[in-house]
């Protein structure tokens, strides 16, 4: 589905490339995760992959098309949420359908449908300083689906929240993701985190990026947190901490 081909990316003020003969690619409907130590280029990853910076070399397509040709292919979910103060939860999470053009009925309809689904309908008149640090989670997430594109990049989507809040949410998006069948790449500094979710966790440990290292998660959905706790699965987590460990070392 999504590809990139050898492509290489420096920052206008940078001397050195983020990213360097790149070549990955991505199936439809997988739920990957990417790792890496603070600072290395997963966000960059993301802007590259989301079009807001270009390749320097090389090419990035979606199912065989150039991004550059192409529209709406996917949705960036920043850390901070992104939603406008001053607009309602429905009017935050109808505004990429706004900016679409739909028809006020469809917004409507959908808008609801989706407000229900994530358990913000009574809040749908709030603003998002009444809601809490997870409703607001679960706000940008549902503007996020409802921008319609197939691919999803969650940046961090949870860092700023407690860790059973945390929980919730990770099995919410699980559940959220099997029923959507999008395709979902996850950046997450919690090793734990990207083994629940994912079914493979891309490891960055070079700089510049010039490949992932990735690891399958050997687990079937639907999953449970006891899952966490089988041997082979502790093992993955303490390799993953491992590579991690190396890269913040070199
Ligand atoms: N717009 C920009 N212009 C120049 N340099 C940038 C820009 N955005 C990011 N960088 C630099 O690129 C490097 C990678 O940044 P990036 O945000 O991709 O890292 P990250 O892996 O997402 O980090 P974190 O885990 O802290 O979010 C950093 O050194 C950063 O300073
Ligand atoms: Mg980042």
């Amino acid at each position: 589905m999504l590809r990139f081909e050898d492509v290489s990316f420096k920052y206008k003020s940078d001397k050195f490339d983020m990213v360097k003969s790149l070549s990955f690619d991505v199936a439809e409907g997988e739920f990957i995760s990417v790792i890496g130590a603070s600072g290395c280029g997963k966000s960059t990853v993301f802007r590259l992959i989301n079009g807001l910076e270009k390749p320097d070399t090389g090419k990035i397509t979606m199912s065989g098309k150039d991004i550059g040709s192409i529209k709406n292919y996917s949705s960036y979910m920043p850390q901070k949420d992104l939603l406008y103060p001053w607009r309602t939860i429905e009017k935050n999470i109808c505004l990429p359908m706004e900016i679409q053009k739909k028809g006020r009925e469809e917004m409507k309809r959908r808008s609801a449908e989706m407000l229900k689904e994530v358990g913000l309908w009574d809040y749908r008149d709030k603003y998002p300083r009444d809601l809490s640090g997870g409703m607001r989670q679960r706000a940008s997430f549902a503007r996020t689906l409802l921008a319609g594109s197939d691919l999803l990049l969650l940046d961090e989507p949870f860092s700023a929240l407690d860790s059973l809040t945390r929980m919730g949410l990770q099995e919410w998006l699980l559940a959220e993701w099997q029923k959507h069948k999008k395709t979902i790449l996850f950046v997450t500094h919690d090793v734990e985190e990207a083994v629940f979710l994912s079914e493979k966790v891309l490891v960055i440990t070079d700089r510049p990026i010039t490949h992932f290292e990735q690891y399958r998660v050997p687990l079937a959905y639907p999953r449970a947190r006891a899952d966490l706790k089988r041997q082979e699965i502790l093992n993955l987590k303490e390799e993953l901490i491992g590579k991690l460990r190396q890269e913040a070392e070199q």
